[in-house]
């Protein structure tokens, strides 16, 4: 039933490629345009976008926000689900709910969808499992297309959710007929790309278990990066703390001598994500200041930054894409570091102590 592999985890690892092609499947057409079908979004019904979800489905969440709102121009807010009913949204019939759930079955995450019906807006929910409450109760279901996920820690089914959320963002842009055609056609084609992308980095996985086993036995680790980096720092801490049990935060790379450098001594491991080319230079600058106080950094970036190779101490490379996919890339190398710290130190890898797949708690 692991197909072969030791865990659940390292199983759906691998299978991104496939998992992200039947995401992908039948939205496509032959002249390069997304097609939802049944999908009778029109754009101009409503003025905002809010975007919900508990752990990794917010922090897909994150990059939903960015990609939609740079696609579209519609202003897009991103919520945690248990903080969302609690603050009194401003959410009316003139808002797009969207609801992001593995299992659909997440307590506070159907309770945010509730919330939002009783407030008058429409809810679409992106889900995993379309038999499930969250996809019953939605007005819309785009159903991820990553199969069973069994592993706590989700992996295949956040990069489906991403995979998800570029095509939504493109459609809705097309619809609201703001995307240039060529433009379109080079982002469609980025998005066919990258299952095989997939597959080259994780074709080449043993610098990620060196580096693994480097961590193992530190008390703190810090994930850094800027844009959609940041957001792909924040599920990269979540997966480690999950399964290694070692504390880790993500911080904005330009946030930390505002207070968090001081945590920074001789020897903390820093991962720092740098993908976004327009943010180089910026991101470069906070890697030397972490490297000033005696940090050891482990650099992601694209192949053609091999520069960064005179400013870290480790580079993982990951292919060219479109700026804004880069995270389905960088977050795989994340998955098995947390995946290989985990297994360096004998951890329940799928079921991590004190965690349940599915919530169905508040
Ligand atoms: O089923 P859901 O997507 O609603 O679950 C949300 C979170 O509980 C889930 O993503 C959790 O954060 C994962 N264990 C993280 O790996």
């Amino acid at each position: 039933e692991k197909g072969g592999f030791e865990h659940f985890m390292l199983k759906e690892i691998h299978e991104q490629p496939l998992t992200l092609r039947k995401t992908m499947l039948d939205r496509i057409n032959k002249e390069n345009d997304v097609v939802f079908e049944g999908l009778d979004l029109t754009p101009a019904d409503f003025d905002k976008i809010y975007i919900i979800g508990c752990g990794t489905a917010y922090h897909a969440g994150l990059i939903g926000k960015n990609v939609i709102e740079k696609l579209t121009r519609i202003p897009v807010e991103v919520d945690i689900a248990s903080e969302f009913r609690y603050r009194d949204p401003i959410v009316n019939d003139k808002s797009l709910v969207i609801v992001v759930s593995q299992s659909g079955e997440t307590a506070d995450t159907l309770a945010a969808l509730q919330e939002s019906h009783r407030r008058g807006a429409k809810v679409l929910a992106i889900t995993n499992v379309p038999s499930s409450t969250i996809a019953r109760d939605a007005d819309y279901v785009v159903p991820t297309m990553a199969g069973p996920e069994i592993a706590v820690a989700s992996t295949k089914a956040y990069t489906a959710q991403l995979i998800t959320f570029y095509l939504l963002g493109i459609y809705l842009a097309q619809e609201k007929g703001t995307l240039d055609d060529l433009y379109r056609v080079s982002l469609v084609q980025a998005l066919k790309e990258l299952p095989m992308q997939v597959e080259n980095i994780l074709d080449d996985a043993y610098e990620l278990k060196l580096f693994a086993q480097s961590i193992k036995n530190k008390k703190n680790l810090f994930f850094i990066g800027r844009g959609l980096d940041f957001a792909v720092a924040l599920e990269g801490s979540l997966k480690l703390k999950e399964i290694s049990y070692i504390h880790s935060e993500a911080y904005a790379a330009g946030e930390l001598k505002h207070g968090s450098l001081a945590l920074v001594e001789e020897g903390t491991p820093i991962i720092a994500l740098i993908t976004q080319q327009d943010l180089y230079e910026k991101t470069v600058s906070n890697i030397k200041e972490v490297k000033a106080r005696g940090a050891d950094v482990m650099g992601i970036t694209l192949e053609v930054n091999v520069d960064l190779f005179n400013v870290v101490d480790e580079v993982c490379f990951i292919p060219k894409t479109n700026a804004l996919f880069t995270p389905i890339l960088s977050v795989v190398p994340l998955q098995l570091i947390s995946y290989y710290t985990s297994l360096a130190l004998g951890n329940d890898i799928d079921k991590p102590r004190n965690l349940a797949k599915s919530v169905t708690v508040e």
